[in-house]
């Protein structure tokens, strides 16, 4: 049986993985209590003494404008406690799973970013991203890199949650119009995880080698934020969700008039037939994983 080591058990991606594969061998979780990635010795240490086969990453530095004011943390945590783990993995000849982010792109492709399209990231948390992309790859440990993009779950912050409190307490918002991707849910994105392994763990150690490197992993389909909290008003309204806002009332604004501390790339949705042709995935519409979700939320805010 695989020895499996988890680290950001805690969030949103951690959360779901830990129901996806516990049956896929001995999973050891980790919050940031146990493993705090800006404790690199403290972190080897772990490592060192579990001797995992497989190293799942879902711990990193995900509060983008704040890293642009914590440039130091953010690098430690999505960089250099990254390399350590790609280094720790090889000499283990061990398998690190690692999830990286759409804003390692620009935007301005205007077109669905690939794998191999140039990295150009906007902003810190982008830049400490990427670093940690390449220090994996550098280091050429056995891996698998999903760059996903606009990550929900029922658990933690994110946008959605965002716009069900503000949409309860204000008439009308602004919302922006001009960024564009691909909303994916935590439980999606653990389910491709989970497939992905079980074919890795099917191949032997030079195939996996082969297998090795960056995949796109988010649902078909794009839309703006605009759009998207329009899409989750009226989806949770019909559902019996009470709100002072109504669809009509969201207005939508450029980038450019909300001020942020961090600049997100415009466009950045990510092209997946690289995932769905070398592990046999059929992606669904994004829609159908953020119904579920939705629904779920609107049970819990009868
Ligand atoms: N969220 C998005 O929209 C998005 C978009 C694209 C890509 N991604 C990538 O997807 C992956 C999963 O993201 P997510 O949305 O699940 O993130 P998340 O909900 O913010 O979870 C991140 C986890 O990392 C942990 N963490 C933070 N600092 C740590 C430290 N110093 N030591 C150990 N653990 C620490 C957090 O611990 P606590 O629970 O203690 O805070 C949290 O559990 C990340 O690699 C992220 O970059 C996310």
């Amino acid at each position: 049986m695989k020895k499996i080591i988890l680290f950001g058990k805690n969030g949103q991606v951690g959360k779901e993985l830990q129901h996806t594969i516990k049956n896929m061998g001995m999973l050891i979780s980790y919050g940031r209590s146990s493993a705090n990635f800006e404790n690199l010795s403290a972190l080897k240490k772990i490592i060192k003494e579990e001797k995992p086969d497989i190293i799942i990453n879902a711990a990193a530095y995900t509060a983008v404008d704040r890293a642009e004011d914590e440039q130091k943390k953010a690098k430690l945590i999505n960089t250099d406690a990254v390399a350590l783990l790609a280094e720790e993995t090889k000499k283990l000849n061990g398998l690190l799973i690692h999830y990286s982010t759409d804003y390692v792109f620009d935007g301005k492709k205007n077109l669905e970013y690939r794998e191999l399209d140039a990295t150009n990231p906007q902003n810190i948390y982008g830049q400490t991203k990427r670093d940690g992309e390449n220090a994996i790859q550098s280091i050429n440990c056995k891996h698998l890199i999903f760059r996903t993009s606009w990550v929900y779950s029922n658990y933690g912050h994110n946008f959605i949650k965002t716009i069900v409190k503000v949409a309860k307490i204000k008439t009308e918002l602004k919302i922006i119009n001009d960024q564009t991707s691909t909303p994916t849910s935590a439980e999606f994105i653990a389910d491709v995880t989970a497939h992905c392994l079980n074919d890795l763990l099917l191949m032997n150690n030079e195939l996996m080698s082969q297998k090795s490197g960056i995949y796109h992993l988010s649902p078909n389909g794009k839309t703006n934020w605009y759009e998207y909290a329009k899409f989750i008003i009226s989806e949770l309204s019909f559902l019996g969700v009470h709100f002072k806002t109504p669809t009509e009332n969201i207005f939508p604004i450029t980038s450019a008039e909300l001020k942020t501390a961090a600049t997100r790339p415009l466009y950045s949705k990510l092209n997946t037939d690289k995932i769905s042709s070398t592990f046999n995935l059929d992606m669904m519409d994004w829609h159908v994983p953020l119904r579920k979700v939705l629904s779920s939320l609107a049970e819990q805010n009868q």
